[in-house]
């Protein structure tokens, strides 16, 4: 039997550059509030939205996602052609196939580099960065694009009293690479498919194809129930994040959480006690709530405004459809 030559990757790795793109519409509380029977009030009340980011028709997944790419490689100090491999979370590219991904490479310049798509929904972009730093550290890929991008405008229906004032538009992207020193704690993630159903397409494409009057599909949660979930499973979740990292949480310099809902990011905090020095993303306010692109837009907007400093330790939670999630803590560069 012959003996196999293995890939050798770096002892660690770490974040090296973060970037974003914000969909140029702006659109208030009150352009939504008609189709829904909702109010500016309720909507604030309930979620933190005051605004959100629509894409228009040229702010395309792979646009978008290009944008914040540049961003994130000018942020590490990198060309694109040492970019090896690109990872891209989202679930609303509407092409079956082929993935966003090898468009995005290609758009970017990237020499052919190792390039697809993965699906979990909102918690996507947490298990692009886990995937990230155990590629480098096994020796599949040297630096890795990890791209969160979503057009939730296109799979929201306007009339949907649970959805629509929620979900919105963007692109965030990191750069992942080696590193000397550990930038990238160990990922806590996981499922529950038993409440598969939470949060769903409200048709299978069959369906909707075997149709006499087929209508293009739209997402569908159950709002409370996910509420319930998230507030209080996801803050254990992000505690193991903690322990699994070995810090605690008066260690933390930020807290980066998926903008589902202001609500759900106050009840983890109470519950993780986290003290008043931990500074916490509210990206939700501005963007609504953007899926896979939700993390890194709010770390990228954490850095902008300086609330977010190079070498503080932030920790990364999303969760979502499936319902699945991911969590981890991080150095950022
Ligand atoms: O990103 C993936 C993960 N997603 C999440 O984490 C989202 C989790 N869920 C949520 O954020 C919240 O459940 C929502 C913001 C979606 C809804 O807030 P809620 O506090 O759970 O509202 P609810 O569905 O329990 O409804 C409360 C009340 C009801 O009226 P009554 O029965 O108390 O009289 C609803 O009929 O609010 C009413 N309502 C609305 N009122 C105005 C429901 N939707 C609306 C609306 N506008 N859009």
């Amino acid at each position: 039997m012959a003996t196999l030559t293995t890939a050798t990757g770096s002892a660690h790795s770490r974040i090296l550059g973060i970037g974003a793109y914000r969909p140029r519409r702006v659109v208030p509380n009150s352009e939504v509030v008609e189709a829904i029977d909702s109010s500016d009030e309720w909507i604030q009340q309930r979620s933190g939205i005051k605004t959100r980011g629509f894409a228009d028709d040229d702010e395309t997944v792979t646009m978008m996602s290009v944008a914040a790419a540049k961003q994130a490689l000018d942020h590490a100090g990198l060309e694109p052609e040492q970019i090896d491999c690109v990872i891209v979370a989202t679930v609303s590219h509407l092409m079956q196939t082929p993935a966003a991904a090898t468009l995005i490479a290609h758009e970017l310049g990237t020499k052919g580099a190792a390039a697809f798509d993965i699906s979990a929904a909102c918690a996507g972009f947490c298990h692009g960065v886990s995937l990230a730093a155990d590629m480098i550290r096994g020796g599949s890929s040297r630096n890795v694009l990890v791209v969160g991008v979503e057009r939730l405008s296109d799979i929201t229906s306007p009339t949907d009293r649970g959805t629509a004032f929620i979900f919105a538009d963007g692109a965030g992207a990191v750069v992942v690479g080696p590193s000397d020193t550990p930038g990238i704690g160990p990922v806590v993630w996981g499922s529950d498919g038993e409440h598969y159903d939470y949060i769903r397409q409200n048709h299978d494409w069959r369906d909707v194809i075997a149709s006499d009057s087929p209508a293009m599909p739209h997402l569908v949660m159950e709002g409370s129930a996910v509420f319930r979930w998230a507030a209080f499973e996801m803050a254990k979740v992000a505690k193991e994040a903690l322990d699994r990292a070995g810090i605690t949480a008066d260690q933390l310099d930020v807290f980066v959480p998926h903008q589902a809902n202001n609500r759900i990011t106050d009840t983890m905090a109470r519950s993780m006690k986290l003290p008043d020095t931990v500074r916490i993303a509210r990206d939700i306010v501005d963007q609504g709530n953007t899926s896979a692109a939700s993390v890194p837009m709010a770390l990228e907007r954490m850095v902008a405004d300086g609330q977010a400093r190079s070498g503080d330790t932030a920790l990364l939670i999303a969760f979502g459809a499936g319902l699945a999630y991911a969590a981890q803590v991080v150095t950022l560069p």
